[in-house]
């Protein structure tokens, strides 16, 4: 009988991608996906470190593992991600979990077979972690979604924003050749794929390192000529590597979706410099005006971070009207979390945890009502919706996303399923929209 793995992964679409190239690394070895836990001899943990709360929910589930590792001590268990990449996490994983086997980093998923039958023939613990900013683009990969596909263009960052780990886990920025993602987009349309997401840390800075140079627009223009695909969308735009060419991109490219997701992270100028952002607020002011002057349709997502050392009320209440000057469409807001090794951690004026959670919620209810506002503007607008399957509650009623990347529920068959349909839009809340399939 086939021996069962179960990968649970934690962060952003980057650590979802690379669980997809373990999956292929396991099957490739006879193991099949199993959902359950309890069932599985092969436990993968794909972590990340980006806040503290990532962090502790693994430990939380690898401490509940140890008594069912004591029932079945055959059981492999793995961790891997960014947070491995880090002496730290290692260091107590070793000295506290002894019940894990295998232990490796983000930029040497491809050597996982060998970890495995070294663990096997010797029946140690295996820890394997590459220091060398290498790119990996040859790694087979299991795709999660039969016609929506994550393709990375890029690792690693160089912008140490100060509040940041993810420069130490994930290393230096090192561009894939457009020849490599071409072929892997190519291969893509060929099996049926019609959405494509461009993945990095920081996707305009693409191409920086080549030789010769090529610019995150000309990457676009050249995966927007592969025919068979029909949307293409990227992450994460970084403010102050945002060109006129690319709002051109956008405007212009059929393909490229009227949608971007760039984070702002402050309003406040002060706060803005002390993070390393290296824009001001009048600048990613600007930018937006640009977008929506140029693409009248698009929609705009952003991330936000709350009590950062040294914000105060004022610099607050900047990030407060920011966000509703710009009228995001959608928006993640986070706690500032002090993660060891930044800048950021090292600096005095900590804010207090009640003052960040009060700013927060008081911040999450203002985005709420503009969302709301921003989806009531499609109510009775025709949009084209990519559908991706029933939705979770009822099997009658199929979900999807436009172009703006909404969420859209409707009554279907599952016959549409993978399909571009135009959906007339009846109603919404600040999260979905609701429509009827024309
Ligand atoms: N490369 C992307 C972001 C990757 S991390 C970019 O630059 O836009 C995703 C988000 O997590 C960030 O945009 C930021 O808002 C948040 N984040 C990163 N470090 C954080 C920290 N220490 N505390 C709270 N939020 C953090
Ligand atoms: Fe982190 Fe800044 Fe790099 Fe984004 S750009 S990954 S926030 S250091
Ligand atoms: Fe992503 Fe978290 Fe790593 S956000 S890059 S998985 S630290």
């Amino acid at each position: 009988m086939n021996k069962k793995y179960t990968i649970v992964t934690y962060g952003c679409q980057m650590n979802h991608h690379d669980s997809e190239k373990i999956s292929y690394l396991l099957e490739s070895l006879g193991y099949i996906p199993e959902k359950d836990i309890e069932k599985s001899d092969f436990i993968i943990y794909n972590t990340c470190l980006v806040r503290e709360n990532a962090e502790l929910k693994v430990y939380g589930q690898l401490g509940a593992l140890k008594s069912l590792k004591k029932k079945k001590p055959e059981m492999i268990i793995a961790v891997c991600g960014c947070m491995m990449q880090t002496g730290d996490a290692r260091t107590t994983i070793l000295a506290k979990y002894k019940h894990v086997d295998i232990i490796f980093g983000t930029k040497n998923i491809s050597r996982l077979p060998s970890l495995v039958s070294r663990h096997r023939s010797t029946g140690e613990v295996v820890v394997d972690i590459e220091e060398d900013d290498i790119i990996d683009d040859d790694t087979p990969i299991n795709r999660n979604h039969p016609f929506i596909a994550y393709v990375n263009i890029m690792t690693g960052c160089n912008n140490y924003c100060t509040f940041c780990i993810v420069p130490y886990a994930r290393g230096k920025e090192i561009s894939r050749t457009p020849e490599s993602i071409i072929e892997e987009v190519k291969e893509l349309a060929k099996k049926g794929y019609k959405e494509i997401i461009l993945l990095g840390q920081n996707v305009n800075s693409y191409g920086k390192t080549l030789r010769p140079k090529v610019t995150f627009p000309e990457l676009l223009k050249m995966v927007n000529e592969v025919n068979g695909i029909e949307r293409i969308r990227f992450l994460t735009s970084h403010p102050k590597d945002c060109s006129d060419e690319l709002i051109d991109a956008i405007a212009n490219l059929d393909k490229v979706c009227e949608n971007i997701h760039l984070p702002f992270q402050s309003g406040s100028n002060k706060i803005l410099k002390d993070m390393h952002r290296v824009y001001t607020r009048e600048h990613y002011l600007d930018l937006i005006k640009k977008l929506k002057a140029k693409i009248p349709n698009i929609t705009l997502s952003t991330d936000i971070i709350v009590g950062f050392p040294g914000e105060t009320e004022e610099d607050f209440q900047d990030t407060l009207s920011m966000v509703k000057e710009v009228e995001y469409d959608q928006g993640f807001t986070f706690l500032y979390s002090i993660r060891k090794g930044t800048k950021a951690a090292e600096m005095q004026n900590q804010i207090p945890h009640d003052i960040k959670q009060e700013r927060f919620q008081r911040l999450v209810d203002s985005m709420y009502d503009i969302f709301y506002k921003k989806n009531k503007e499609n109510v009775g607008q025709i949009l084209e919706v990519l559908v991706e399957g029933p939705s979770k509650n009822n099997p009658e009623i199929l979900t999807g996303r436009t172009r703006g990347y909404k969420l859209v529920h409707f009554k279907g068959g599952e016959r549409n399923i993978g399909n571009l349909v135009n959906v007339k839009i009846t109603g919404h809340n600040s999260f979905a929209l609701e429509g009827e399939l024309l």
